[in-house]
């Protein structure tokens, strides 16, 4: 190994890419990530920021703009170990983030995204890759933000996961439990786009899509590898007033022989029902533990931030 510090590249400089900019610099000195440094960011509004200031986002409120450059181009010039992934949401063909991936991917980088298209509709195209070129593929905060989730397994060696299940969208379950205590569909659906939870397209939230596409994740990763095209999705259109008083939930499951998402009644004494606005939380079902859960926040800009960091440490612990 070399003794140079490790360069990130990030790729995507919105909300989240600059919750983990600022993030990264705060903690920066911690063990182990004082082995990093974030050498470049490219991004479609900012341009190619070589060498970022602490200071830059201040930099760039300011106005300040950098020279163009095309994203592909800039991850096949740049000498970063590891290309943080922040780009835009596309369920439909995983674009441009599924380029960006691959290509980092192909010239031996780590990636490691909090972007769902990417590992959510080509998992195993681009963990075969990773395997091949002996580098990670990383994506934490695709499922709950930096609140533990799959990565619990991490924790339980040996536990094999019979079943798991989840309120894994904080948009959807922000309109729900609003309308328990009388709002309207649209109404709570504005306060949660206000909050800054739903996706651009609400789409995507209210019609389970989302959702599907963390459950998808998660399945790929226990190895059921169900695919995103073949789950059972239903959003919350048509969940009644009455109903999300009846302890109705956005529920997404999956086993090794089925994944669904669809709203569901649940049991009072399920830990599940008690999941309120903008939380998540999910369940795992194991062979040695029986049921475990956590629960906190699925999105935020600290809180993803926060898994992408999660990565980078895992990377580095790998590297030691
Ligand atoms: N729109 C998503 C949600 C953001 O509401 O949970 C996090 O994936």
């Amino acid at each position: 190994m070399t003794s140079r510090k490790s360069k990130i590249m990030i790729l995507g400089f919105g909300t989240v890419g600059q919750g983990f900019f600022d993030l990264f610099n705060r903690k920066k000195d911690m063990p182990g990530l004082n082995n990093f440094s974030i050498s470049e960011i490219v991004d479609m509004k900012y341009g190619h920021i070589l060498n970022p200031r602490p200071d830059l986002v201040e930099e760039i409120g300011k106005g300040k703009t950098f020279e163009q450059k095309d994203v592909v181009s800039a991850i096949k010039e740049s000498d970063a170990d590891v290309v943080c992934e922040f780009t835009w949401l596309n369920l439909k063909t995983a674009e441009p983030a599924y380029t960006h991936m691959k290509t980092a991917l192909e010239l031996g980088k780590h990636v490691i995204t909090t972007n769902k298209g990417p590992p959510a509709l080509k998992y195993k195209e681009l963990t075969g890759l990773a395997k091949k070129k002996g580098v990670r593929f990383m994506m934490k905060g695709t499922v709950m933000a930096g609140t533990p989730s799959f990565n619990l397994l991490e924790l339980l060696p040996g536990a094999e996961v019979k079943s798991v299940r989840g309120v894994m969208n904080g948009t959807t379950n922000y309109i729900l439990t609003s309308m328990e205590q009388g709002k309207d569909f649209s109404t709570a659906l504005k306060e949660a786009q206000a909050l800054g939870y739903a996706e651009a397209d609400p789409t995507n939230d209210v019609d389970g899509f989302d959702t599907a596409s963390k459950i998808t994740i998660v399945s790929h990763i226990l190895g059921w590898n169900h695919e995103f095209k073949d789950l059972e999705i239903e959003g919350i259109r048509n969940v009644t007033p009455e109903q999300a008083r009846d302890r109705t939930k956005l529920v997404a499951y999956a086993d090794r022989s089925k994944a669904y998402v669809k709203p569901m009644k649940l049991e009072r004494d399920d830990v599940l029902s008690g999941v309120r606005g903008v939380m998540n939380a999910i369940e795992l079902d194991t062979d040695t533990m029986g049921k475990i859960y956590s629960m906190g926040p699925g999105a935020g800009k600290m809180q993803t931030a926060q898994a992408a960091l999660t990565d980078l440490v895992s990377i580095m612990k790998e590297k030691a």
